[in-house]
């Protein structure tokens, strides 16, 4: 991709993401895009795509979850992707939708939107770098820990994915909600890792 492809797309998308998305989930986009950005250049990962599939991550968080849950029924069947899930059917229906209105998109950027909640073992670098900035981006409201876990990702990036999903397993079984199997599969591969 050229420079000039690059910002001509990513005009296109901040246009479009301003009638997607409510003013507090475009700010958390743009602070994604920075700290994926970052570390893109850290880890040596494609700055252009890093920040391209930052800021269409979420595209899809503002549908409603009906919506989101009958693209994900028609595009992923064989995911267990029920109502039960509705936290993360944005990132999978919000893949799809991206595809299709960019269907220059590499199959790359397409995988770290839609993984950027459940996160999955084995994941590419661009899918580690999207998921970890969601965590992490400036904007997010503090909590004990995330200093370190941001600084983490900066010198090891498996790790602060590993700590990132303790964390994300930890939170959302105190919620007494159901975790994604692929969350607890990408827990163990990263937690063996080590
Ligand atoms: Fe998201
Ligand atoms: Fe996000």
């Amino acid at each position: 991709m050229t420079d000039k492809e690059y910002r001509e797309l990513k005009r296109d998308i901040l246009a479009w993401l301003s009638q997607q998305l409510k003013p507090k989930r475009l700010k958390h986009t743009l602070g994604v895009e920075e700290i994926a950005v970052a570390l893109a250049r850290i880890w040596g990962s494609n700055i252009y795509e890093a920040s391209l599939a930052a800021l269409l991550h979420d595209n899809a968080k503002n549908l409603d979850t009906q919506l989101l849950f009958e693209i994900c029924q028609k595009e992923y069947p064989a995911l267990s992707l029920s109502l039960e899930y509705s936290s993360v059917l944005h990132a999978f229906a919000g893949a799809s939708i991206a595809a299709k209105r960019y269907p220059m998109m590499s199959e790359g950027v397409i995988h770290a939107i839609c993984y950027h909640t459940t996160a999955r073992p084995q994941m590419s670098q661009l899918e580690k770098i999207i998921y970890a900035a969601d965590f992490a981006e400036p904007g997010r409201e503090s909590f004990p820990g995330l200093e370190i876990i941001r600084e983490r990702l900066f010198i090891d990036l498996d790790a602060g994915i590993r700590q990132i999903l303790q964390q994300t397993v930890h939170y959302v079984r105190m919620k007494k909600k159901k975790i994604h199997p692929l969350t607890l599969d990408a827990l163990q591969y990263y937690e063996n890792e080590s």
